[in-house]
């Protein structure tokens, strides 16, 4: 998608398409509608007549060639009432826009705002816009299969003086989209082409366009930092493991804020295996991995004022004759043994041992983030990601960044009795703690990794694809917690 930003009237916006955005009202209000609704005779005041537009969240109306309008149609967007609109009332009312572009085949659509916190704003409409539009195509081999496609977007701003807030909004709206875009693209990447090895090579790609490093450990290197538990889970796969680590600096000699994502690059249970149904949904359980790669590209394009490390434990979960086995007692890096109940639980495994590898970096923070328990379908379904951690300021500071981009988060007990559910008879843990509480006993066996810093888990399992469909998430993997992560980062503030 081409981007760009200028100042212009209305009616001279020139684009197949022009949205204009507005509250919820009782008739057409507001200089925009007002004029549009006389100049068409009252075509607007006939939809709100028959209720068929009132400005409420994700109503849209359009019309064609409005009298004195150089652009063909215009699309009327609502954002509901007035009192509660939200830089993410935009987003999603930009999706809706996406959307209807796409089904009316409009490869050319300006937006035009005209209202405060034009910066902010407009960052949301990019957003929006290209989240709602997102379509997957790679493997899509007939031209007509591709055709669903945004080619250029525009914002405009009535004031000259707008120019350069907007122009900031745009550019920061153009690098978060792409950080999205690109995990949902990951996420989306079936297993067959996306492992350790070819994941690795991805992020050094994109580490050598970008302003960040990236540094590869392979499985003698891995052996070498003796990351029993992390093994223990490749072993049966003959795709190798990787352990990334990405580092970028934009704040001196600051301890570095630690990014780590789970990145199970196929779960199949390992021998403990899963049931076939939607079993291949496990491609995307590399999700958090994806998540941290994009958030460390998009806040070096950011030139985030934090130094951040992200770690990448990358593995793929089988089943074969040289796979762990229920029952195996392996050795962590951290030194504590672990007896395997379920093979199935592999994720806190690798996460276990990138959690006291961080150790050797003296973070400030660590936050890591990871489609860990199936059991977060009962907490939140959908509709959000649960959450832990150790430090009220990091909680707090989560959830504005959840609050700003519509990623909605909610943090739950860290209680002594989820640890406990967590020892094992014959070894310091077990990996499993059965059926209760199944995302507070994994969060609890990740908190025995953790260092003496601020520790947060996120649990995207269920929240990293949507089932339905939403304003600004297509069907399909949701890229949540690039957005989030990013946010927390942009306004990072000191917790300790
Ligand atoms: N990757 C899964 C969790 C998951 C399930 C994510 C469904 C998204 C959708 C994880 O590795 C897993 O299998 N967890 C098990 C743990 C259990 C064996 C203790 C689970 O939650 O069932
Ligand atoms: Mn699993
Ligand atoms: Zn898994």
């Amino acid at each position: 998608m081409k981007f760009s930003c200028y100042a212009s009237d209305l009616f001279d916006i020139s684009e197949e398409a022009v949205a204009v955005f507005c509250s919820k009202t009782a008739k057409p209000e507001g200089d925009v509608l007002e004029k549009i609704d006389l100049l068409t005779d009252g075509a607007l005041t006939d939809m709100y007549k028959s209720g068929e537009f009132d400005g409420s969240a994700g109503k849209l109306a359009m019309l064609h060639r409005v009298p004195e309008m150089s652009a063909r149609r215009v699309i009327v967007a609502g954002l509901g009432e007035a009192s509660k609109i939200s830089p993410d009332g935009y987003r999603r009312a930009a999706g809706s826009v996406g959307k209807m572009a796409l089904a009316h085949k409009i490869k050319k659509i300006a937006l035009y705002y005209n209202g405060p916190d034009t910066a902010q704003v407009t960052s949301a409409l990019v957003e929006g816009l290209v989240l709602g539009s997102y379509r997957y195509f790679d493997f899509k081999t007939k031209k007509e299969d591709r055709d669903e496609v945004i080619e250029a977007l525009a914002v405009v701003v009535p004031q000259k003086g707008k120019l350069r807030q907007a122009e900031t909004g745009l550019a920061r709206g153009e690098i978060i989209s792409r950080a999205v875009v690109d995990c949902r693209d990951l996420v989306n990447l079936p297993g067959n082409e996306l492992y350790p090895e070819t994941f690795a090579a991805g992020a050094e790609k994109l580490a050598k366009t970008g302003k960040f490093r990236c540094r590869v450990l392979g499985p003698a290197e891995i052996k070498k930092e003796k990351m029993g538990a992390l093994l223990a889970v490749a072993q049966g796969a003959d795709h190798q493991p990787r352990f990334v680590i990405l580092e970028y600096n934009g704040r001196g000699a600051a301890a570095p804020v630690v990014l780590v994502g789970k990145g199970v690059t196929f779960d199949s249970g390992g021998i403990s295996i899963k049931p076939a149904l939607d079993m291949g949904e496990m491609k995307g359980d590399m999700t958090g991995a994806a998540v941290v790669l994009n958030v460390i590209a998009a806040a070096a394009q950011l030139k985030a004022n934090v130094n951040l490390v992200g770690l990448l434990p990358l593995v793929e979960n089988m089943p074969s004759g040289r796979a762990s086995r229920p029952g195996d007692i392996i050795k962590a890096r951290s030194g504590l043994t672990v007896e395997i109940i379920s093979t199935d639980a592999e994720g806190r495994l690798i996460l276990a041992d990138a959690l006291d590898y961080a150790k050797t970096l003296k973070p400030q923070a660590v936050i890591d983030i990871a489609t860990l328990t199936g059991a977060a379908q009962y907490i939140l379904g959908y509709a959000g990601a649960p959450f832990v951690g150790t430090s009220q300021k990091l909680n707090d500071n989560l959830r504005t960044a959840a609050e700003v981009t519509g990623e909605r988060i909610w943090e739950l007990p860290l209680w002594d009795d989820f640890a406990e559910a967590m020892k094992s008879k014959i070894a310091d843990l077990k990996n499993s703690g059965g059926r209760p509480a199944g995302t507070l006993t994994a969060s609890s066996f990740l908190k025995q990794f953790i260092g003496d810093w601020p520790w947060a888990h996120i649990d995207i399992a269920y929240c990293d694809l949507e089932p339905k469909g939403l304003p600004y998430v297509p069907v399909g993997p949701t890229g949540f917690g690039v957005r989030l992560l990013l946010e927390l980062i942009l306004r990072w503030k000191k917790v300790t």
